[in-house]
């Protein structure tokens, strides 16, 4: 798919207040850092389009980004970045719960995951959440670039036991991604075109 455009429309805290047309959109959530602004910025071809930064927790609301016209894509705040170790239910802000549970227009959600790291407990309880609130979602690996090629399957196969260790019975569609080296950019906007076209 090409993308003609890509523009900023709105940021909020409150998921009444997101853009009201009925448009199909794609949502990114996963640990701050992790490099959902950045993964955005990729699919985009756009440098800036979403505010990026080295610290966790740059992007603080729910951003629409609308593409050519009829789709969004929707930058979150990242999770897990409290210094205080809280409930599960506090652990993921309200507005952002109230999103997943309220968004009609949301029609896939990428759960990113930082493939050099082993699976995080963070990352299983939001995976868990989604599959009970009845969202589908897809796992995106980020930053491919920074582990061998080899690894990469290695890395993967890893997660797949993780996930299958609670109780998932298989693994979700997924991704591998690099935001610096476009990896992952054409597979990701295909499936997005398959989904779009239904
Ligand atoms: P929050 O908004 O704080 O939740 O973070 P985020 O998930 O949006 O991450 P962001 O895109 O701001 O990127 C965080 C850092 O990781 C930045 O320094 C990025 O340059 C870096 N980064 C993101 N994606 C990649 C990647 O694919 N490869 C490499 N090497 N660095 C990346
Ligand atoms: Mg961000």
């Amino acid at each position: 798919m090409k993308i003609n455009t890509a523009e900023f429309i709105i940021s909020n805290s409150d998921v009444s207040k997101c853009p009201n047309e009925p448009l199909p959109e794609y949502a990114f959530i996963g640990r701050s850092n992790v490099g959902k602004s950045s993964l955005i910025n990729m699919l985009t071809d756009r440098k800036s389009l979403a505010k990026t930064s080295g610290k966790p927790g740059k992007t603080q609301l729910i951003n629409h980004f609308k593409i050519n016209g009829n789709w969004y894509l929707v930058d979150l705040p990242g999770y897990g970045y409290a210094r205080v170790s809280k409930s599960t239910k506090e652990t993921f802000q309200k507005f952002i719960t109230d999103y997943f549970e309220r968004r009609e227009q949301l029609v896939c959600a990428f759960v990113l995951i930082d493939i050099r790291l082993e699976a995080q407990m963070i990352d299983l309880e939001f995976i868990t959440y989604l599959g009970e609130t009845g969202v589908p979602f897809c796992i995106v690996f980020t930053k491919a670039d920074k582990i061998s090629r080899g690894k990469v399957d290695q890395h993967i196969a890893a997660y797949r036991k993780q996930l299958l260790a609670n109780n998932w019975e298989e693994m979700p569609p997924h991704f591998v991604t690099s935001s610096t080296e476009g990896t992952g950019r054409d597979q990701l906007l295909q499936y997005i075109d398959e989904v779009n076209e239904g």
